[in-house]
Order: C-alpha cells, then sequence, then structure tokens
C-alpha cells in the first residue's frame, strides 16, 4: 500500500513511524515532510495547504489512503478533494473541521446541545465587545474565531487588557480575517488535560490522555507556544473523570455533529479543563495534536493504519484499540528564541540508538547534513513503566543529542509527577 500524509512536524513523523509498523505499507509519502524524516518517508516539496497539487500528485502516485494532519488542509477541504478522485482519506471533510476552524460555530454547537464550555458572548462589532468589557468579569479570555498558529487566545487581567486584545483582532487585523468575529469567554480555572478520540461518527475511543505544556519556559512562564512537552497519561484524567467526559462531552459531540449533518471522522481532539463544576471544553481540535502526538501514539498497541481504515469505513466499533498500560514522556528541543525569533541552520546529530523515538519537527538535510530549520526542532519520547522512569529517560536522550542554541523545558512532567504522588 502507498500512502500519504500531508504535513511536515513532530507529529506528523510520530504518525509515519507508527504506520510503517503495518507490513502493508510499501511507501509513506510526507507532503512536504521535513529533512529528519526522510529516513521514514519520502518527502516531496508540496506544501500542505497546496490542495491542488497534494490532490495531483495523490492521483499520478496512486495512492491507496491518505492521511491530513494539519489543521489548514483539513479546514480548507483536502479530504474532500481527495475523496472526490476516490481516494480514501483519514480526517474530516471541510465541513466537519470547522469545529476548530471557527470558534463561534463550536461555541454555538456546545451551547445548542448543552455541551459544558465556558459562557461566552460572540462579537462581530467591535464596539459592541468594547461596551461589553466595560462590566464583563475578570479576568476575561479573547479568542479569535478563526484559525491564528494556535495564538488566537489571550487571557486578560484587567478590562484594558482585553480592550487591547480586541482591538488587536478586529481593528489592527492580527490574526487577519480570523479576528472578524470575536469571542469573549468566562475565565476556568482547573488542571488542563488533552484527549485525543478516533471516531466514524458512530462510535468515539478516546486514546490516553495527555499533559501538554505550552509555556516557553518552566513553570509555565513565558509566551505561548505549539507545545514544549507532554506526558500520558494525565494523572488528573482519572476514570471517574474519563467517565463523565465520555457521557457529557465527547458522545454528545459527535452526536451534535451528527444531527447538524456534519459528521466528524478522523481524530477528534478534546482540550478540556477540570473546574471545580466539573470538565469542561476549552476547544476542539480535528486532528491530533502536536505534541500530545508524540506520547500518545507510541503507547497505542493496536495497528494505527487499521484503526485509521476502520474510521473511513465506519467499523471503528469492530475493533478492539488497546494502549499499553505505560507512561510516556516527551521533551522539545526548540531553537532558542521561539516563539519568537530564532536562529537556525545548525548542524544536527542525533545517535542512531535513540532515533526511533525522536520525532523530527523542525530540520532540513542538506548536502547530507541534517539542519535545524525551525522553531520546535523535533521531541524526545520514552516509554517507561513508570512516568518518573520516563521524564529521565526522555531527558537523558535529550542530553544526547546535539545542535547549537538548542533550548528545552526541565520541568516537563513535573506537575503531573506531582499530581500522581499529591
Ligand atoms: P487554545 O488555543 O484554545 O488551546 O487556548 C490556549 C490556552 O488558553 C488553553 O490551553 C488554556 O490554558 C487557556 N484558555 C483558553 N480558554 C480559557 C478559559 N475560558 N479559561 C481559562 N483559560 C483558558
Ligand atoms: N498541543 C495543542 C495542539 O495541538 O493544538
Amino acid at each position: 500500500m502507498k500512502i500519504l500524509v500531508v504535513g511536515g512536524g513532530g507529529r506528523e513523523h510520530a504518525i509515519i513511524k507508527k504506520i510503517k509498523e503495518n507490513k502493508e505499507v510499501t511507501e509513506i509519502f510526507a507532503l512536504p515532510g521535513n529533512g529528519g524524516m526522510a529516513q521514514d518517508a519520502t518527502c516531496v516539496a508540496i506544501g500542505a495547504k497546496d490542495i491542488e497539487n497534494i490532490v495531483k500528485f495523490a492521483v499520478d502516485n496512486s495512492i491507496d489512503y491518505a492521511v491530513v494532519a494539519p489543521d489548514d488542509p483539513l479546514v480548507l477541504g483536502c479530504v474532500d478533494a481527495l475523496n472526490e478522485k476516490g481516494i480514501p482519506c483519514f480526517g474530516p471533510k471541510a465541513n466537519a473541521a470547522i469545529i476548530e476552524g471557527s470558534k463561534v460555530f463550536s461555541k454555538n454547537l456546545m451551547k445548542k446541545y448543552n455541551i459544558p464550555t465556558a459562557q461566552y458572548e460572540v462579537f462581530d462589532d467591535m464596539e459592541k465587545a468594547l461596551t461589553y468589557l466595560d462590566t464583563a468579569p475578570i479576568p476575561t479570555v479573547i479568542k479569535a474565531d478563526g484559525l491564528a498558529l494556535g495564538k488566537g487566545v489571550i487571557i486578560a487581567n484587567t478590562r484594558e487588557e482585553a480592550k487591547d486584545a480586541v482591538k488587536s483582532m478586529m481593528e489592527d487585523k492580527v490574526f487577519g480575517d480570523s479576528g472578524n468575529n470575536v469571542v469573549i469567554e468566562e475565565f476556568l480555572t482547573g488542571p488542563e488535560v488533552s484527549v485525543l478520540s478516533f471516531t466514524d461518527g458512530k462510535t468515539v475511543v478516546p486514546m490516553v490522555s495527555s499533559m501538554d505544556h505550552k509555556r516557553a519556559l518552566d513553570n509555565d512562564e513565558g509566551l505561548n507556544t505549539g507545545g514544549m512537552g507532554t506526558v500520558a497519561p494525565n494523572p488528573y484524567y482519572n476514570d471517574a473523570v474519563a467517565k463523565e467526559c465520555m457521557d457529557k462531552i465527547f458522545i454528545p459531540t459527535m452526536n451534535a455533529m451528527n444531527a447538524e449533518g456534519r459528521t466528524f471522522k478522523g481524530c477528534l481532539y478534546f482540550g478540556l479543563m477540570l473546574t471545580p463544576n466539573g470538565p469542561k471544553v476549552i476547544e476542539y481540535n480535528c486532528r491530533f495534536g502536536d505534541p500530545e502526538t508524540q506520547v500518545v501514539l507510541p503507547l497505542l498497541d493496536t495497528d494505527l493504519l487499521t484503526i485509521m481504515q476502520a474510521v473511513t469505513n465506519e467499523t471503528l466499533a469492530e475493533l478492539d484499540v488497546k494502549f499499553a498500560d505505560k507512561s510516556a514522556c516527551c521533551v522539545i528541543m526548540a531553537s532558542n528564541g521561539y516563539p519568537k525569533s530564532y536562529d537556525k541552520g545548525f548542524e544536527m546529530t542525533i545517535p542512531a540508538e535513540i532515533s526511533d523515538n525522536v520525532y523530527v519537527a523542525g530540520a532540513k538535510l542538506s548536502d547530507g547534513k541534517l539542519l535545524t530549520d525551525g522553531g520546535r526542532v523535533l521531541g524526545a519520547t520514552a516509554i517507561a513503566d513508570t512516568l518518573e522512569d520516563a521524564i529521565k529517560a526522555s531527558y537523558n536522550m535529550v542530553e544526547q543529542i546535539k545542535f547549537d542554541n538548542a533550548y528545552y523545558r526541565k520541568d516537563i512532567g513535573k506537575k503531573a509527577l506531582a499530581a500522581k504522588e499529591g
């Protein structure tokens, strides 16, 4: 089987390594991929948003199955376009990917179907938003409606900050058209949990839970990033919480999308906050999370491609999806300066003994050398019987990986460990 994976980060590398385990797979193409995954896939320089050329490539190369991993192509209708040419895919169609593509859509969906989330108001008029902020409870959370590279959420601790955030989105258009509408919502508190799930529209199968570390610096300080590390499982997500989430959030969301004529097939990501009033949805993503995927998929015991095909064929209920009863930790090595500006082009060395568990996100090959080429450069994942050992082992890997200008957090998993012990 010839497989195509759209995307080029650490998440895609983790998906590719897992798909490679299936014996029927003969070739994997990554569009565009990156130089660090060249051993696992044939990288082709077609951008993840270039739907026309992705489809052309898939047809010309008789691709048997495609996985569309990032949000942009999903929201732009990459799955629809591939399906039109008869190519089966893993990932939602555009009319379902809107669950991530528009926060106004997802908030209204949750309200309509009584799915627990923060109270909110939607504004398409800046003056009205500013007037509302004169009396809104503070802190408050301002969200741009559309995709904003994970940066479209501002937590405002004062009215002034909140108003500045609204102005930057609606007047200065810092996120372009994504800021035409804004959501202003209630500030919630509690531990955060990421739950990725497989769903074919009939069944929803949650994967092992995980914990992201979004801030750039230790102790959750510094700017928000795409994610500086993850652990799985998330110790806050116990069986009782899992059951409550299944009954009040996961199944109702699947049913709500069906009722709206927007059946979601693919990986539906639930970003949850376990508030004093129960679990609430912070955000939905229409795709695997990054770097959650780098801890979740290594724990998956069932064949990934088989699951993906079952999602496509709507036969997920027939599978027994199993995860190892172990812990995983992924530490992201980034370029110093990320998420702001940073230098790149530094030679990287990844010892062969550990490379199976290294997921490369930002690298390129130049004259046979692997050079850093992005903010998040790679993730080093270790699996162990205990979380403590997984954390130690992933930091041990990080110490063996060398490139200039490297930066990583020193406290990935620390909070999870404390929660486990506490
Ligand atoms: P998002 O980009 O939607 O994942 O949001 C980024 C981060 O902002 C989340 O991981 C939360 O930590 C925080 N956040 C988003 N919405 C809220 C909320 N209503 N209350 C408190 N924190 C929030
Ligand atoms: N790690 C969060 C995300 O993928 O959006």
